[in-house]
């Protein structure tokens, strides 16, 4: 810890990513990246963002320097370490940045025709590695964390390398945002990650006869939290746990489950620059006129009354996107406007363009990725569609809310943590803030759409559940605080882990 003149000591924290926004982004992950350490921050610790230098996110950096050129051994390439700070936040961020891996044009993980980038192993191998040695002080700069907390499978080897070095380290943290998505890749590009032999093996990150860099993660981190309480106990189940439900239980008393918060600086109706005009839970005029203001820009009839349903989602399976396809012409019956507005597999994109074509006074699909409309569509909307199969935390449903939208979802993950129904009022609660449904079925989400049109038809019932939903806090600041706690308690546990750990039997753990 930095023991500053006068002051307490301070944490400092390596925070790995592959997205953070505004710097980059595909989905939640990168809002977490980007909110839980300016929170962090605001609590006194010392923290710094590493995520790849993408094009977009060179631009956005602002006050760069370049803290070092060298060559990554396993790829070959040449890379730069550059310092930098968030454009909106100021909080300090490093890129690696290394054109031959990260300066392409497509997405993040894809090119433009959706196929995963055929190097992803050595794109990601290449920030664990440049993490690495930020973490294990090895570059010029001037600061070295006490811990590392990585994200996602795309960290995954990070611990593992740390562990492996040999040196004293940082303690490691690593948050699982989706167990879906596990970086699995084939065992003969093992020599290129960088990590001694031990690591292929069951024991170590061998899955199933390939390489799964999520393994990695959970095997050599020193803690695990994943984004929410529910999610933290289902993933333990056969039916959630990916394959790595029996290591996660072996790993059990490391791993918590921590909701994530929302950034009411980005995502609250009275400050929201997005919208057309803003509002408050006291006063919900601005919001009619968003309302009306999305109907007209999407050429849909300009009708107060039609209950306004959106979808803003990623178009896969995970989000249910072919269950709504079906459940869609039941909710046109009642008479209610969809919007539809992702990205995602190219069947669910056609689909739902289709449906659109088939319903042209009702329903409309914007296929695509715009932050700025995502903003306009939860302010004008009355119902927030965010159906999952699974949901590790699910923060659509938290910003949906916070705009009064209130949510049809299905009880499981995160979305069982922080969606109340509004009919189990009627059982004496009074807590309801949306519509809940149980199996992942055509009925049960169209007939809990209905409930939803149903309850929206009694305007005076309708705003008091807008209200209640506008006014839940689902900010930060609590869960930074329990990120804090697990932090402190790392610190306090054994004396930073010596050159010997890798020879320790980790075999009780596969
Ligand atoms: P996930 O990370 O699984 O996609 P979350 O609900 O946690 O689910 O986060 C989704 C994030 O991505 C939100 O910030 C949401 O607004 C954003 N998002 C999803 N689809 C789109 C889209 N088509 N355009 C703009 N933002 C989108
Ligand atoms: C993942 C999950 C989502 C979660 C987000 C941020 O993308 O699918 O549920 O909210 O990460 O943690």
């Amino acid at each position: 810890m930095d023991r500053q003149m006068g002051g307490p000591p301070r944490l400092r924290v390596l925070f790995v990513s592959s997205e953070a926004f505004p710097l980059a982004k595909t989905g939640g992950l990168a809002d977490v990246c980007s909110a839980l350490p300016a929170t962090l921050a605001g609590l006194g610790v010392d923290i710094r963002i590493m995520i790849p230098g993408y094009p977009g996110a060179l631009d956005a950096l602002r006050r760069k320097q370049i803290v070092e050129k060298y060559n990554d051994a396993a790829s070959g390439r040449d890379c730069s370490l550059i310092a930098g700070h968030m454009p909106d936040s100021g909080l300090p961020v490093l890129l690696l940045d290394c054109p031959g891996l990260f300066r392409r044009d497509g997405g993040l993980y894809q090119d433009s025709g959706g196929v995963d980038w055929r190097d992803n192993h050595r794109r990601f191998a290449a920030l664990c590695a440049a993490a690495a040695r930020v973490a294990l002080g090895h570059t010029r700069l001037a600061w070295r964390p006490d811990i590392v907390h990585g994200n996602d499978w795309h960290t995954g080897p990070l611990s593992a390398l740390l562990r492996q070095s040999g040196a004293a380290r940082p303690k490691t943290v690593l948050t699982i945002h989706n167990l879906a998505f596990q970086g699995i890749f084939p065992l003969d590009v093992f020599p290129d990650l960088g990590l001694a032999a031990e690591a292929l093996s069951p024991e170590g990150m061998e899955f199933y006869g390939q390489l799964s860099f999520l393994k990695a993660g959970i095997r050599y981190s020193d803690r695990l939290t994943t984004v929410s309480p529910n999610y933290a106990r289902e993933i333990l189940t056969p039916e959630l746990g990916c394959g790595l439900e029996s290591l996660l239980r072996r790993r059990g008393s490391d791993l918590v489950g921590i909701l994530n918060g929302v950034n009411y600086e980005v995502w609250c109706p009275s400050r929201d620059a997005e919208l057309p005009w803003r509002y408050t839970p006291d006063e919900l005029s601005g919001k009619v006129a968003c309302k009306a203001a999305l109907q007209q820009e999407m050429g849909l009839p300009v009708e107060p009354t039609a209950p306004l349903m959106i979808y803003v989602n990623r178009l896969t399976h995970q989000k249910m996107a072919d269950v709504l396809l079906q459940a869609i012409p039941a909710a046109v019956s009642t008479g209610a406007q969809i919007i539809v507005h992702g990205a995602g597999e190219r069947a669910y994109e056609d689909a739902f363009s289709e449906l659109a074509r088939q319903h042209p006074k009702q329903v409309r699909a914007r296929i695509g990725y715009h932050e700025a409309l995502a903003h306009r569509m939860h302010a004008g909307a009355d119902i927030a569609l965010t159906p999952s199969r699974f949901e590790p935390c699910g923060l659509t449903t938290m910003y949906a809310m916070r705009y009064g939208a209130l949510p049809v979802t299905r009880r499981v993950g995160g979305l069982a943590d922080t969606v109340r129904d509004a009919d189990a009022e009627t059982q004496g609660a009074q807590d309801g803030t949306g519509f809940v449904f149980d199996a992942a079925s055509v009925d049960e989400l169209a007939s809990c759409m209905r409930r939803a049109v149903d309850r929206y038809g009694n305007e005076a019932v309708w705003q008091k559940l807008q209200r209640r939903a506008m006014k839940r806090d689902f900010g930060w600041e609590r869960s930074a605080r329990r990120y804090l706690s697990l932090y402190d308690e790392l610190m306090a546990n054994e004396p930073a882990a010596s050159s010997s750990e890798h020879r320790l039997d980790l075999s009780s753990a596969a």
